[in-house]
C-alpha cells in the first residue's frame, strides 16, 4: 500500500492544498507518488466545485477509478476538496466503493484516515472545519523549488451571491504571522527567490504576532520584504473591498512587490455588482486602480469576471466592455455564470438571456482580454526583462524558461546553471502570453 496518485481540480489553494497532502505521506518515507492511476493502491481525488457539472465530473471519474477497483479491491479511494466538504456522505451513498472523505480543511488528517481504514475497512468521513490544525501541518519543511506558493488565510466572509466558496472553505481563519515568516525564511534558505501569497482573500489577512498583536497584510508583505534572500512577492488573490490606502502605500514601499496585480471585479456594472453583493461600486474599484497607477505607471491589472449573471442586460454587459476598455485589463479569467446550488443567486430568475446570447457575450469578452493582452506582451519588444529561471523548456531543450514580473513565460538559450536565478532577457518576439529572447547578463 504505497504507490499514490493524486487527481487535483480547481483552484491554486487546491493546488496547493495537494502538494501539501503529497508531502504529509512522502514525509512518512513509506508512500511514493506514480503518475498513472492504474499504477496506484491509494487515489486522491481534490476536488472543485465553483462552476457546473462538479457532480457529474467527480461521479465520471469516481466511476473510472471503480474499475481499477474491480481488479484489485485493497485499492483506497479517498475523495476531498470542496465538492466532498459541500456533499459529504452524499458522494458515499452514490459510490460505497470509496474510502474516505475529506473536506478542505482536514487535508492535514488525511494520512492518519489512511491508516485507520487499512486497519479497519470501514468507510471514515471527516469534513470539519479545524483550519487551525490545518495550519500547524503546514509547517512541515516543503522540497525547494524556485517560486513557492504559501498560504496565509484560508475560507471567505464575503458571501457574493453566486460563490460556493464560503460554504466549502469555511470563514476567513489568519495563520500566525510568526509562522509564516519562520517557513519563507526556511524556503529562502533553500533557494527560494519568489513567494506567491495564496488565499481566497489575502488582503482581508489579520494574523496574531508571537508578542499578542496583530499584523495586517501590508505588514505582512513589509517584513516578508526584509528577508533579503526573498526578491519577488506576489498575492493572489485579493478583493476590492480591503483594498485599504495601506495596501497601496506598500506598492510605494516594497519595490519587491510585482508591477502585476489580479484583482477581481466580475462586473462593469454597478446594478450587477450589487446583485452580486460584492459590496463595492465599479468607481471605488476604479479609484483603487487609479491611486495604484499614481504609484506604479506600467502595473498590469487582471482580473475574474462573470457574464450573463442573473438578469445581466445587453447595457450590463456594454459596462463590462467599457471597463475592460478603460482599465486596459491585462489576460483575466472569465466565466459564464453558474448556478451554484444552496447560493441567494441559483434562486433569481435567469431567464432572460439565453445560453448562446451567455456564450456569444464570453465571446466578445475573451476575444478583447486576448487583444489587450497582446498588446501589452508586444510592448516588451526590445525591452530587457528580469527572468528568474524555472527550467528547461519542454519544446526546446537548448531553451530554457523563466517568468518575467508581468507573468509572461519568457523562453531564451541559456545554460542549466541559470536555473533558479534571475537574469537580464532583451526580448525579441513577443506572443499573447509569452516572449522569446536573448540572455543579457546576471543579476546581482
Ligand atoms: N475570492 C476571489 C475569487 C474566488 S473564485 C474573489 O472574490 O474575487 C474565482 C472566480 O470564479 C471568481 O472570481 C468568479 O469570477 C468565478 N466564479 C465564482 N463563482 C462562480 C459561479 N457561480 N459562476 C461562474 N463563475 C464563478
Ligand atoms: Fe467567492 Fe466572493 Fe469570497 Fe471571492 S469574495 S471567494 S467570489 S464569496
Ligand atoms: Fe474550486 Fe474550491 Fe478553489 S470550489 S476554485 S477548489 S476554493
Amino acid at each position: 500500500m504505497k504507490k499514490i496518485y493524486i487527481k487535483t481540480w480547481g483552484c491554486q489553494m487546491n493546488e496547493y492544498d495537494s502538494s501539501i497532502i503529497s508531502n504529509l505521506l512522502l514525509n512518512q518515507k513509506k508512500y511514493f507518488l506514480v503518475n498513472k492511476p492504474e499504477d496506484a493502491n491509494i487515489l486522491i481525488l481534490n476536488t472543485c466545485s465553483i462552476r457546473e457539472k462538479a457532480k457529474e465530473k467527480l461521479f465520471h471519474q469516481l466511476g473510472r477509478w471503480k474499475k481499477l477497483k474491480e481488479k484489485n479491491s485493497k485499492i483506497i479511494i479517498a475523495v476531498g476538496g470542496c465538492v466532498a466538504t459541500q456533499e459529504g456522505e452524499e458522494i458515499y451513498k452514490r459510490a460505497n466503493y470509496i474510502d474516505i472523505i475529506f473536506g478542505t480543511q482536514t487535508i492535514h488528517r488525511l494520512p492518519n484516515m489512511i491508516e485507520k481504514v487499512k486497519k479497519e475497512k470501514k468507510f471514515l468521513i471527516d469534513i470539519s472545519f479545524p483550519t487551525k490544525e490545518k495550519f500547524d501541518a503546514l509547517l512541515k519543511p516543503r522540497h525547494s523549488k524556485i517560486s513557492s506558493y504559501i498560504s496565509i488565510i484560508e475560507g471567505c466572509n464575503k458571501f457574493c451571491s453566486f460563490c460556493i466558496v464560503p460554504y466549502t472553505r469555511g470563514i476567513e481563519v489568519s495563520r500566525k504571522c510568526d509562522d509564516i515568516l519562520f517557513e519563507i525564511i526556511s524556503l529562502a534558505n533553500k533557494g527560494i527567490k519568489e513567494i506567491h501569497l495564496l488565499g481566497q482573500n489575502v488582503n482581508a489577512y489579520r494574523g496574531k504576532t508571537a508578542y499578542g498583536g496583530i499584523c495586517s497584510f501590508s505588514e505582512l508583505i513589509e517584513l516578508i520584504s526584509e528577508i533579503d534572500e526573498i526578491k519577488r512577492i506576489r498575492f493572489t488573490t485579493s478583493h476590492p473591498v480591503e483594498f485599504t490606502d495601506e495596501i497601496i502605500n506598500v506598492y510605494k514601499k516594497v519595490p519587491k512587490l510585482v508591477n502585476f496585480l489580479h484583482l477581481p471585479i466580475q462586473s462593469g456594472s454597478n446594478r450587477i455588482l450589487n446583485l452580486m453583493k460584492r459590496g463595492h461600486s465599479v468607481l471605488d474599484y476604479k479609484q483603487i486602480i487609479n491611486k495604484l497607477l499614481l504609484i506604479r505607471p506600467n502595473m498590469q491589472i487582471s482580473s475574474d469576471f462573470i457574464v450573463g449573471f442573473p438578469g445581466e442586460t445587453e447595457l450590463d454587459f456594454h459596462k463590462t466592455m467599457e471597463l475592460i476598455e478603460e482599465i486596459n485589463f491585462d489576460m483575466s479569467f472569465s466565466f459564464i455564470y453558474s448556478p451554484r446550488p444552496g447560493t441567494p443567486a441559483s434562486i433569481m430568475s435567469d431567464k432572460n438571456v439565453s445560453l448562446q446570447e451567455k456564450k456569444n457575450r464570453l465571446y466578445l469578452l475573451q476575444k478583447k482580454i486576448r487583444k489587450q493582452a497582446f498588446n501589452w506582451t508586444k510592448k516588451m519588444m526590445n525591452s530587457i526583462q528580469l527572468v528568474l529561471v524555472e527550467g528547461v523548456s519542454k519544446k526546446n531543450i537548448t531553451e530554457l524558461y523563466g517568468k518575467t514580473e508581468n507573468n509572461r513565460i519568457a523562453y531564451f538559450q541559456g545554460i542549466s546553471t541559470m536555473i533558479g536565478k534571475f537574469v537580464k532577457v532583451k526580448i525579441t518576439h513577443t506572443f499573447i502570453h509569452s516572449v522569446r529572447g536573448i540572455f543579457v547578463d546576471y543579476v546581482n
